[in-house]
């Protein structure tokens, strides 16, 4: 790749940290989608046009036909982000077009967040906050909004990567014992424990918790439909900072419905943002935004990554995190 002229041209499809922005201004003639709505297809072919670079996130979609109408001029996708399912990475190659990811520096957050869904699932976080914030708390009572334990408990993690390990040292640390399945086993070094499951069916059979981690793709859409929950055991908790569409909200929905499962924690939804309004109405699911990456830390060493990413590139080398 060559960029030349002073200051390349870019086009930022979202808002980024204050501190990113300012960099990537200095760096680049940078032009902001100013109003930060989401951009479909045919909006970021038109304010892309003629960039160098586009700095993108998992919002906007990135499909052939964006790569073909902005070939020639567009030579580097960043995307703020770990997950590229949003994105055709071979139209991107075919186009010449280097696509830059931001791994790693978001594992601790997300697994933070994962954390968050686990306890608030476990220990009926919605019901609770409601119970005080609409005034209806009767008072303490031995057998008030009971929740499930930790310790002891069997957590299987699909997708020990990353971001599974380091949710699997938090979980661990709160007393949980750790299953999961990969394609290929870890080393024992970087399972730190974790006891492999050969299958899916194995691991579902004894997951009391079940979280989904693995990267998004095509081969797992509706990967946690109702016969794998019908596999995991009666009163097991679901948790979800993947992609949304990994689950069947039909099947999810009626094992919460009919207390199959005790309760699930989502981060991520299938239709981001028009979320399935059936989940609102159950109270034993605990629902979060997109947040698995969303602190001020964790944004702006996203944001850096990139720009460390697009210097390698300037050099005329292949940065760890260049994915096409
Ligand atoms: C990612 O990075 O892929 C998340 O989904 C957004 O932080």
């Amino acid at each position: 790749m060559t960029i030349h002229q002073d200051k390349p041209s870019a086009f930022i499809a979202r808002r980024f940290t204050a501190s990113v922005e300012a960099q990537i201004n200095e760096r680049y003639a940078a032009q902001v989608n100013e109003g930060d709505r989401i951009l479909n297809t045919a909006q970021l072919i038109e304010q892309a046009q003629g960039c160098e670079i586009l700095f993108c996130s998992v919002t906007e979609s990135l499909p052939r036909d964006l790569f073909e109408a902005l070939a020639g001029s567009l030579k580097v996708v960043a995307t703020l982000s770990v997950g590229f399912d949003h994105i055709d990475l071979s139209a991107a190659r075919d186009n010449g077009v280097r696509v830059l990811h931001s791994p790693d520096v978001l594992s601790e957050a997300c697994a933070e967040i994962a954390m968050m869904l686990l306890l608030n699932a476990a220990r009926r976080g919605y019901e609770a906050d409601q119970m005080v914030r609409t005034d209806s708390w009767p008072g303490w009572a031995p057998t008030q909004l009971l929740g499930k334990g930790l310790v002891g408990k069997k957590l299987g993690i699909l997708g020990l990567g990353r971001i599974g390990r380091e949710f699997a040292k938090r979980a661990k640390a709160f007393g949980m014992e750790i299953h999961y399945h990969n394609r290929k086993r870890l080393e024992l070094g970087d399972e730190d424990g974790a006891i492999y499951h050969e299958t899916v069916d194995s691991l579902l059979s004894i997951s009391e918790f079940f979280s989904i981690n693995a990267p998004g793709a095509p081969a797992l859409t509706g990967f946690l439909n109702k016969d794998r929950i019908a596999q995991l055991p009666s009163g097991a908790i679901v948790i979800n900072i993947s992609r949304g569409d990994m689950i069947n909200d039909d099947a999810l929905i009626e094992a919460l419905q009919s207390g199959h499962l005790f309760s699930a924690g989502l981060d991520v939804f299938q239709n981001e943002p028009d979320v399935d309004l059936r989940y609102g109405e159950l109270k034993n699911v605990f629902l979060s935004p997109h947040l698995g990456s969303g602190t001020t830390e964790t944004r702006d060493a996203m944001g850096f990554v990139l720009l460390n990413g697009l210097s390698e590139l300037e050099r005329g080398n292949s940065p760890a995190n260049c994915i096409a």
